[in-house]
């Protein structure tokens, strides 16, 4: 499985800075084995479709947020039609942020992942427990719940599913998961994975990790076992430091 670096850009960059980070992307000439893709603000995607649709950098792009729906009286959504027509091929589902500040649930975050899948668009659905949670041994209580809602997928779906582990104590914070709790929490929702959608696609599922993943410590953390990419917020505003840890994953 080819490891994604995905960068969640959150509400950062003008659109005259996305432009500059597209244009420097799409001069380099990269040879990486690795998946990349960004998540810009939503109004800048066309930035993306503009600059690098037909250059020789293979890179995805979507939004941080996605409706379920095609079109309707949805005030301040993203329809999936719109960001497909802005060449959007991922998205990202379910972020602890819009969990915490957007109340944002476990069903209303699974209905926009099956949305978005509806539309030919792969989400990145978010998972993670918070501090107390963790201190409380309840992390995989937690995933289990954020992951129930999405458990009755088709199998054409699931191949086009893609998990990040981010524990919400993580991100933003300089306070990494060790390498070995990403592992660890990771297996286990492998494991969960498996026992609700069979041995072969929990082995074909992409997880990913984010919270806090620098170039430092992103070798160490992308060797894992079932760390299969990460989602990487601050580090990946910086286009050297988003393509340290693309390399990294080359180690
Ligand atoms: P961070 O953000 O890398 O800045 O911790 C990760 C994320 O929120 O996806």
């Amino acid at each position: 499985m080819r490891t994604l670096i995905a960068g969640n850009w959150k509400m950062y960059k003008s659109a005259s800075e996305v432009r500059a980070f597209c244009e420097e992307l799409q001069k380099k000439k990269l040879s990486l084995s690795t998946d990349l893709a960004i998540f810009p603000q939503a109004v800048h995607l066309p930035i993306f479709a503009d600059v690098l649709s037909t250059k020789p950098t293979k890179i995805s792009w979507g939004p941080q947020n996605i409706f379920y729906k095609e079109s309707g009286a949805f005030t301040g959504e993203l329809s999936p039609l719109a960001a497909k027509e802005l060449g959007a091929t991922m998205a990202i589902v379910g972020h602890s942020e819009r969990r915490q500040f957007f109340g944002e649930t476990n069903r209303s975050a699974a209905e926009r992942a099956l949305g978005a899948l509806a539309f030919g668009i792969q989400p990145i659905f978010c998972v993670g427990e918070t501090l107390e949670e963790r201190d409380a041994n309840r992390t995989m209580e937690v995933i289990n719940q954020q992951l129930a809602p999405i458990f009755d997928l088709s199998e054409e779906a699931i191949s086009h599913f893609i998990i990040a582990y981010e524990p919400v104590w993580a991100i933003g914070t300089g306070k990494t998961a060790t390498a070995t709790q990403a592992q660890e929490v990771q297996a286990q929702i492998r494991k969960s994975v498996e026992s609700h959608w069979g041995k072969e696609n929990a082995a074909n599922c992409r997880i990913l990790y984010g919270g806090s993943v620098k170039p430092e410590n992103a070798r160490e953390i992308l060797a894992q076992p079932d760390v299969n990419g990460a989602l990487v917020g601050g580090a990946s505003l910086e286009i050297s430091s988003f393509l340290s840890i693309a390399a990294a994953a080359n180690q």
